[in-house]
């Protein structure tokens, strides 16, 4: 269909400044810091809860995270490692739509947030009163909404889906023959039409993080390091993916970074993730894909502030009062789950795929 579609106006979101974020927090020195990670631990064991991290979040986190056996990884995993775990009260450090998830998916557990405040420019962008007329509007369209979104746009969704599986949910759709409405990352949707060739309509937001690495830049960046590979979060402008010899999730992104055989990455996506692709890499020299250049506004720096609103001292306080729980309203939880739902189902769906696919390989 190659008519004329009105483009939604969003919001306008003034993100916070992360250096401003991280400068907020008062200066720990290592005899308080391991003593917060000791009472952490003792917390998340007295209370049965279970700590499920993002790779973007601080690194002290995503150890905790790990030495207590609970979870770091995508947005994807995070969700389907809450829901298969059996502590009742899961405790989540990243942005808000992620302990949505964790709740839409678990309504007989608690789940805390380390912070409250960590919102996503895309959740902001994409409103409920704003989403759901134009939803309305195009009755034709398959309603496809990236998890980064409200629990009340996931209730108006046909599906939920992360980067993880965006490309191979949009390919089925196709097949099926359904017309897709996209929301609310713009670039991850042209990027997926591109890949697919799926009719989609795609809702104009962005995320403030992955809008600012600069093309221009990273293109001479790969003229000092020719033997470099990129590796770019599908969030990150046409321009940039582009120039990307890898566009994945923030797991597939770690993975690759394993797998790879050059040694010099450049890397597209938030510099929490280095911690793991460290960890996971050790022999490669990682390079931070540039934010300035041509045109740069950059307020984040390739840091979300909202992920580093997330700190050991908000942990440790949401531990001790109970406070930061997500409550949703019944209604919408139940609504948000039969798309939210879709998505584990889906994904579990592509496993075998995937096995038969790397044995064969
Ligand atoms: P992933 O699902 O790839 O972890 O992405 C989440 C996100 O917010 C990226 O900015
Ligand atoms: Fe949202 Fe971007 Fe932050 Fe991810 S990095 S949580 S998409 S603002």
């Amino acid at each position: 269909m190659g008519g004329f579609e009105a483009v939604p106006t969003i919001p306008i979101v003034n993100a916070p400044v992360t250096a401003e974020v991280l400068a907020r927090a008062a200066p720990m020195n290592e005899g308080e810091r391991q003593q917060i990670i000791d009472r952490i631990k003792r917390l998340l064991r007295e209370q049965d809860a279970v700590l499920v991290a993002h790779y973007y979040v601080h690194e002290d986190l995503q150890m905790i995270a790990e030495e207590t056996g609970g979870f770091v990884s995508d947005s994807l995993d995070m969700a389907r490692f809450g829901n298969e775990h059996s502590a009742t009260t899961l405790v989540v450090a990243g942005v808000r739509f992620m302990g949505e998830t964790a709740k839409i998916l678990n309504p007989e557990k608690r789940v805390l947030m380390a912070t409250l405040e960590a919102e996503c420019s895309l959740d902001l962008q994409c409103p409920a009163d704003r989403f759901i007329p134009f939803c309305d509007a195009h009755p034709d369209c398959t309603v496809v909404v990236y998890s980064n979104t409200s629990a009340e746009v996931k209730a108006r969704a046909d599906w939920v889906v992360t980067s993880g599986i965006a490309v191979q949910l949009a390919r089925h759709l196709k097949e099926r023959g359904e017309r897709i409405l996209w929301a609310p990352d713009r670039h991850l949707g042209s990027y997926i039409r591109q890949v697919t060739g799926a009719d989609m309509v795609l809702w104009p937001g962005g995320c403030v993080v992955h809008e600012a690495f600069k093309a221009q830049a990273l293109a001479t960046l790969k003229q000092q390091h020719p033997e470099a590979a990129v590796l770019a979060h599908p969030e990150s402008p046409a321009a940039v993916l582009e120039l990307a010899d890898v566009i994945g999730s923030t797991t597939q992104l770690i993975n690759a970074a394993r797998d790879l055989p050059q040694r010099v990455l450049i890397v597209a996506t938030d510099n929490g993730i280095f911690h793991k692709m460290k960890q996971i890499a050790p022999t490669k020299l990682l390079i931070e894909a540039p934010t300035a250049g041509a045109g740069a506004t950059c307020q984040s720096c390739a840091h979300c502030p909202w992920m580093a609103m997330n700190d050991l001292r908000g942990l440790v306080r949401v531990l001790e009062r109970g406070d930061n729980e997500i409550r949703l309203d019944e209604e919408v939880r139940v609504k948000a789950l039969r798309a939210t739902g879709r998505m584990l189902e889906f994904a579990q769906s592509l496993k075998p795929a995937a096995a038969a696919k790397s044995s064969t390989a």
